[in-house]
């Protein structure tokens, strides 16, 4: 049987591969999907051990996503938008590299919640890995405007820079936000729900119609989505979602079959809650 994978570290507590045995058994897929835990220093080595192993895809999450594009022989167009890989498959010539999280977001957001994107006005807190994942499949599902605001300036200049689409995308300072007025959505992509320290951020961003989304879930979306509930939001989602849509992109890529992910979603949600 075909080896799969997901790299990360930790990578302990990692859904996917529950999510991916499930997609398995649903589809009458042959294959076994492991969590592979590499530190920094280890992560080409690993890669490379699980190749010879007969590995033929993997999944990669934190800290990797930067360093698998860097060790793949080629790269789908999303990738590098995203300047980061969240999903590698083998090839001839060596891995392939692609990112599946901003679709995966965009399917959870039109498909499952059957929200409508297009013309937002939207505030992308964060810009590290997982925000530039999501960020151009967000130009993509049509959304009006996208602000991106991060502790760190350069990194937000840099992402708006790499987007390439200046009349819709724009970049604040932190010390901006309570400037900026209320949006459709919140995209809170940084992780500093899972540290010690929060976000400050004004309840003049949200109303009770604005759509706030963690890209994290469990524990790390805890705060943010408590912050956007005192904020009067009525529509909050954690990462959920997203996580299983982006393994049923991946799956499809290795695959070929897009398995059905609402029994999947619903057993995970069940349990977290
Ligand atoms: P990920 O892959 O989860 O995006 P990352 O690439 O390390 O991880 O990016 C983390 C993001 O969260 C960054 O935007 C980071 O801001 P900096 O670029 O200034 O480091 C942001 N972040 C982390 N902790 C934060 C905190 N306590 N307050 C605000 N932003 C934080």
């Amino acid at each position: 049987t075909a080896a799969y994978a997901v790299f990360g570290h930790p990578v302990a507590h990692s859904l996917s591969p529950r999510i991916h045995a499930a997609f398995a058994r649903q589809t009458g897929v042959e294959m076994q999907y492991v969590a592979i835990d590499a530190s920094p220093g280890d992560f080409q080595g690993a890669i490379e051990r699980f190749w010879r192993a007969g590995g033929r895809g993997a999944n990669i999450t934190l800290p990797h996503k930067e360093a698998a594009m860097a060790l793949c022989a080629t790269h789908s167009d999303r990738a590098r938008r995203a300047g980061a890989a969240n999903t590698i498959t083998a090839a001839p010539n060596g891995w392939h590299a692609d990112n599946t999280d901003g679709v995966g977001l965009v399917h959870d957001l039109t498909e499952r919640r059957r929200l409508d994107l297009r013309g937002r006005r939207v505030l992308l807190l964060g810009a590290g890995g997982a925000a530039r994942g999501v960020a151009p499949a967000l130009l993509d599902a049509g959304i009006g405007e996208l602000w991106i605001v991060n502790r760190t300036p350069e990194k937000a200049d840099a992402l708006s820079d790499a987007l390439g689409e200046p009349g819709r995308v724009h970049t604040r300072y932190p010390a901006d936000l309570p400037d900026l007025g209320a949006f459709d959505m919140l995209v809170n992509a940084t992780s500093a729900g899972r540290g010690a320290g929060g976000l400050d951020l004004p309840f003049s961003l949200a109303t009770a119609r604005t759509l706030a989304v963690d890209l994290s879930y469990g524990e790390a979306a805890i705060s943010f989505l408590a912050w956007a509930g005192a904020a009067g939001c009525e529509h909050r989602l954690d990462g959920l979602g997203m996580l299983v849509e982006q393994a049923a992109e991946s799956f499809a890529l290795w695959h070929g079959q897009r398995p059905d992910t609402d029994a999947v979603y619903d057993a995970l949600s069940a349990r977290a809650d």
